[in-house]
C-alpha cells in the first residue's frame, strides 16, 4: 500500500498523541504502512506504528507509560535522520487513530480491551532498516576475518575455524544476531579468560547410546560440534545418542548442531540453556534464559524441516540489533524495569528481562515459560552444569567467571522406525506450504523455509548485508586486534 507523505504525516499526528516517550528511526524501502495501539488490562497502553511511503520509510515506536505519566514526546526522522516530525503529548490526550484513512487495519476486541491492530513481522523490520544502511561482504571475506580475530584471541586455527563457520551459518541463514554480531562477546570472553579458545571436550561417563560430556570450559561450537558428531555415531550405531555438555560456552544457533545430524541423514535435536534474561510468566525479574530449542529433520531432495528458535518471543540478539540500528522492538518481546512490555530496543536491552513465548499469562507466555524450564531440565539440570539463576549475568563486555552451561545434542536414525521417511517428511511439508492462504503475497512457511530464503538472497547477492554499525564494530575490532579490516564490496 502507498500513501502519500503528507497523508502519512496527518495519521501519525492523529495517531501517535498518546502518553508516551520513543524514538523513531526510518530507512529502506517498503511497501507496507500499519499502526498497531493495544491498552492492557493493567491500563497501560502501548503503541507501535510502521509506515512507508515510496523509498521513504518512516517508523516509530513507543515504550509502555502508565496512563498517569506525564512524559510523552514523538519524534520522527528520515533516512537522513532530519527530524519530520515531533509531537509533545501529555497525560491528557488520547489515541485518536482513524482506521478509515488508513486501509490495511482491521479493529479487534479481546481480552486485553479495544485494539486497533495490524501484524508487523519483526522480520520485515529488520530487513526494510537493513536494506538502507547495510555493507555487503562476500562470505568468505566474513569468515577470514572471524578466524583471524579468533587467531588474535589465544585460539588456535582449528577451533577457530569451528567457532567461524557456526557464526558464518548464522549470517547465511539471516539469524545476524547470532553471527558477527556475537563475535566481540567471544572475544572479549577469551582475552578475559573466561573462557578457553584451547579447551578440548572430555567424555565422562559413556553408554551405547547416552555420553555425558565435560567442555573444559572451551568455545561453544568446539563443544558442540564434538557431542553432535559422538550423538551421530551412536545414532549410527545403536539407532539414538543422546549426548549432555557440563562446563560449554555460548553455542550459537542451535540449528547448526541439528544441521549436522542432518547432514548425516539422522533428526537432529539440540537445546542450551543461556544466562537469565527471561522472567517466568508472574514475575518481573529474569530467572531463565532465551534456551534456546532446534529440532530438524531431512526430507528428500534437499527438502527439510528446521525449527530453530528461541523459547522466548525472541532470542535476545534480535533486540540488540534493533538497538544497534536505533529501533524499536514489538510489543511482547521484552519488560522494562517496572515488569510491564517495553517498544524502546535500549530499555530492553538494559532491563535484560524477555517475555517468554506468548507473551502474557493472558496469550500463554507461560507455554514459553514451561519450554524454557523444560531446555533446564535436559540441559543444566540433566548436565549437572549451572541452571537459571545459578548461571552467571549475560554480558557483552566479556565476563568474569566460568559460563558453565548445559547443553543436550540428540540424533535419531530414522531407518530405525517406518521405512521412507524423507518421503513423508517431504509429503508433510508439502501439504503445509500449499495450505490456503491468507494473503496470496505470503505463502505458508514451514520451518527452515525463511533461513532458505534468506540464503539464496546471500547468494543471489553476492555476500552478507551487514547493517552499517555492524561494519563499524568490525573496523574498531580489526584496530583492537591488528587484523586486516573488512572489506566491504
Ligand atoms: N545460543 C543461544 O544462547 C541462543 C539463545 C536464543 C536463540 N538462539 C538462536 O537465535 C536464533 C533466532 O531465534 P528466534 O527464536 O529469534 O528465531 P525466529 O523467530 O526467527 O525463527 C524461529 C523458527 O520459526 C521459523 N519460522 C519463522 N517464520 C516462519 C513462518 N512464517 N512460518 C513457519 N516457520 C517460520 C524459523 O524457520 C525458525 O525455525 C536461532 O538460531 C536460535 O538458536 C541462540
Amino acid at each position: 500500500m502507498r500513501v502519500s507523505p503528507v497523508a502519512l504525516q496527518n495519521l501519525l499526528s492523529r495517531a501517535f498523541v498518546i502518553d508516551t516517550t520513543t524514538r523513531a528511526a526510518s530507512s529502506g524501502v517498503a511497501q507496507t504502512a500499519s499502526v498497531c495501539m493495544v491498552r492492557t488490562a493493567q491500563n497501560v497502553r502501548l503503541s507501535h506504528a510502521h509506515a512507508a511511503v515510496g523509498r521513504r520509510q518512516l517508523s516509530a515506536a513507543f515504550t509502555a507509560e502508565p496512563l498517569s505519566s506525564d512524559r510523552g514526546n514523538a519524534l520522527l526522522e528520515d533516512d537522513d535522520g532530519k527530524n519530520v516530525a515531533n509531537h509533545r503529548t501529555d497525560r491528557k490526550q488520547r489515541l485518536l487513530a482513524n482506521e478509515g484513512s488508513f486501509p490495511g487495519t482491521t479493529r479487534t476486541t479481546s481480552n486485553l480491551g479495544s485494539s486497533l491492530f495490524v501484524y508487523i513481522p519483526h522480520r520485515e523490520m529488520s530487513s526494510s532498516a537493513a536494506a538502507a544502511k547495510q555493507g555487503l561482504v562476500a562470505l568468505e571475506e566474513a569468515r577470514r576475518f572471524m578466524v583471524e580475530c579468533l587467531v588474535k584471541s589465544k585460539t588456535p586455527l582449528g577451533h577457530a575455524k569451528q567457532q567461524a563457520d557456526l557464526l558464518l551459518e548464522a549470517d547465511y541463514r539471516g539469524h545476524f544476531s547470532h553471527g558477527m554480531n556475537r563475535l566481540e562477546m567471544y572475544i572479549n570472553d577469551l582475552h578475559k579468560n573466561a573462557c578457553s579458545g584451547e579447551a578440548e571436550p572430555t567424555i565422562l561417563n559413556e553408554t551405547p547410546a547416552t555420553a555425558w560430556v565435560d567442555g573444559n570450559n572451551g568455545l561453544g561450537a568446539v563443544v558442540g560440534n564434538f557431542c553432535m558428531d559422538l550423538a551421530i555415531k551412536k545414532a549410527k550405531e545403536v539407532g539414538v545418542g543422546w549426548v549432555c555438555a557440563k562446563r560449554s560456552n555460548h553455542y550459537g544457533i542451535a540449528g547448526w548442531y541439528t544441521l549436522r545430524a542432518m547432514k548425516a541423514g539422522c533428526i537432529g535435536m539440540s537445546m542450551t540453556n543461556t544466562s537469565p534474561l527471561a522472567s517466568p510468566t508472574r514475575s518481573k525479574e529474569a530467572a531463565l534464559g532465551t534456551n534456546p530449542i532446534s529440532v530438524g529433520a531431512p526430507g528428500k531432495d534437499g527438502d527439510e524441516f528446521v525449527l530453530d528458535m528461541a523459547t522466548t518471543a525472541v532470542a535476545v540478539g534480535k533486540i540488540e540489533m534493533q538497538r544497534r540500528k536505533n529501533e524499536p522492538i514489538p510489543v511482547g518481546w521484552a519488560q522494562g524495569p517496572d515488569g510491564h512490555p517495553t517498544t524502546d530496543a535500549s530499555v530492553a536491552f538494559d532491563t535484560a528481562c524477555l517475555m517468554p513465548l506468548g507473551g502474557t499469562e493472558l496469550t500463554s507466555g507461560y507455554k514459553g515459560y514451561g519450554l524454557g524450564a523444560m531446555v533446564e531440565v535436559f540441559c543444566g539440570v540433566l548436565a549437572g552444569a549451572n541452571y537459571a539463576t545459578k548461571i552467571r549475568k549475560w554480558t557483552h563486555a566479556g565476563a568474569d567467571s566460568e559460563a558453565d552451561l548445559g547443553q543436550c545434542f540428540v540424533a535419531i536414525n530414522p531407518a530405525c522406525f517406518a521405512p521412507g521417511f524423507e518421503g513423508r517428511l517431504s509429503d508433510l511439508t508439502g501439504i503445509l506450504r500449499n495450505m490456503p492462504m491468507t494473503d496470496p503475497n505470503h505463502p505458508v512457511l514451514v520451518a527452515g523455509d525463511p533461513e532458505r530464503i534468506h540464503m539464496a538472497k546471500v547468494d543471489k547477492e553476492g555476500g552478507l548485508a551487514y547493517h552499517v554499525n555492524q561494519i563499524k564494530t568490525c573496523t574498531e575490532l580489526s584496530k583492537r586486534l591488528d587484523v586486516k579490516p573488512i572489506e566491504v564490496k
